[in-house]
């Protein structure tokens, strides 16, 4: 998963805060660039010309140095060396690349001898036009230190930076980055071609750098949260849908009654709509967990696609979904009995958090209840995928462990999302009414 970021909805106070130099412009600066040698040729061309008037003119003058002299009655030959060099030299150097230094002094953006990293280039990312790729000298500052001022940088710079790294070692930093008042589309619809061929490849939507994906096959278990409204569900029947697609077998957990799924889901899914059958259900998922891990003990292999491919049997994959997961863990005013079956539901839930990759076993868990008892840390700590959409602070320190999407989503946002590692993407809009 590629990290990337987003500007966001108060780009306006970021803006009128930090743009103060108006040759700060945070594309390739090699468009405008391109006119220098024009006009070197067309210079060239023009003395050619005129060569032998602007000789006559300076026949009769005395010259103090015979250099002087020399470069008059040579004019051709001195305005190709000294503008080459000029063209040259300013080719070379980045526009605004004093403005830049004195932004990141602002910002104090200082080694300890107080020298600002110097702006080395400023160039198109060949792979995706819309990011420009800042090249900086690193003046020995870590890298840690420009990501920990990532913010102030944006505002100085008045970008929106997608990746920092280091370029041909340490001594240099990359900065990736998109203009401040660029954004991602506010709807991408879903199209069948998406699909990834990749197995267990889902896509999640597109981020500055390009499509968002998680491999269930790496990263088993994925974490959803969210406001109402974010758009956690549609997400949630993306990512379900392709899974289904694919081959999967899809189990939904829904105490909302399923209203939000239409009927075609109850035809393709299993459906849990209370405590009772969900219980069964994730029983029914640990025993063919310990079934396959027996399987895999006795062939030696590491897992289902591994025996799959040795074997030719088709072992498929189960996705056990919650599409809010506080309806279905949260025991206050419950019964001793309905106690009892949460407890075993939040065990079987942190017995295929801990093993089901191997065996091929995953969950995604919705939820938009900034309720940090919900979700006990067994649970928690072994989902690695972890996405969230606008929240507070509270439900995003909850599923990022930072504040980053109270932050970053504009309040009014939809399908917008906050990867566990930075990366913001537009979430492909799904519409399943139609069908999956
Ligand atoms: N990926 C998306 N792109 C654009 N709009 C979206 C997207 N996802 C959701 N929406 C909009 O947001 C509304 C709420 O989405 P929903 O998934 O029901 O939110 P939640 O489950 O978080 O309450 C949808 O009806 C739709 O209008
Ligand atoms: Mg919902």
């Amino acid at each position: 998963m590629k990290a990337t970021k987003t500007p966001k909805k108060n780009d306006t106070t970021k803006i009128s805060l930090g743009r103060v130099h108006p040759r700060l412009d945070a594309t390739s600066d090699a468009p405008v660039k391109l006119i220098l040698p024009v006009l070197y040729i067309l210079g060239a061309v023009l003395i050619w010309n005129t060569q032998a008037e602007i000789a006559a003119s300076t026949e009769k003058i005395e010259y103090i140095s015979p250099i002087a002299e020399f470069a008059a009655r040579n004019i051709f030959a001195t305005y190709l060396i000294i503008a080459g060099i000029a063209v040259t030299i300013l080719i070379l150097t980045p526009i605004g690349k004093r403005s830049v230094q004195d932004q990141l002094k602002s910002i104090g953006l200082i080694n300890h001898s107080d020298a600002v990293p110097e702006l080395k280039s400023k160039r198109k990312d060949k792979k995706n036009p819309r990011i420009a790729i800042w090249e900086f000298t690193s003046q020995g500052i870590p890298l840690k230190v420009w990501k920990d001022k990532k913010e102030a940088i944006e505002t100085a710079l008045d970008i929106t930076i997608v990746k920092m790294k280091n370029g041909s070692g340490k001594s240099r930093v990359l900065i990736h980055a998109v203009p401040a008042v660029s954004d991602l589309p506010e709807m991408i619809k879903w199209k069948d071609k998406f699909l990834s061929k990749q197995s267990f490849m889902l896509n999640l939507g597109e981020s500055f750098t390009g499509p968002v994906t998680v491999d269930l096959a790496r990263v088993p278990h994925i974490l959803l949260g969210g406001a109402t409204g974010s758009g956690k569900s549609v997400l949630l029947k993306l990512l379900l849908m392709q899974a289904n697609k694919k081959g999967a077998n899809v189990c939904i957990a829904d105490f909302k009654g399923g209203v939000d799924f239409p009927p075609v889901w109850h035809k393709e899914c299993r459906m849990c709509f209370e405590e009772q059958s969900t219980l069964e259900l994730l029983t029914e998922l640990t025993e063919e967990l310990e079934r396959r891990k027996a399987l895999l003990k006795a062939s030696g292999l590491p897992n289902i696609d591994h025996y799959n491919a040795a074997t030719g049997e088709n072992l498929q994959r189960y996705i056990f979904a919650c599409d809010e997961l506080a309806e279905m863990l949260d025991k206050t005013g419950l019964t001793k009995d309905q106690k009892e079956i949460v407890a075993k539901i939040e065990s079987r839930l942190s017995v295929i958090a801990r093993q089901g990759r191997a065996f091929g076993i995953h969950l995604i868990l919705a939820t938009q209840r900034p309720d940090s008892t919900i979700l006990n840390g067994q649970i928690k700590n072994n989902i690695n995928c972890r996405i969230c959409g606008r929240a507070d602070n509270v439900l995003s320190m909850i599923i990022l462990d930072n504040t980053d999407a109270a932050d970053q989503i504009p309040e009014d946002a939809q399908g917008r999302f906050l990867l566990h590692d930075g990366t913001i993407f537009q979430a492909y809009w799904f519409d399943d009414t139609g069908g999956i």
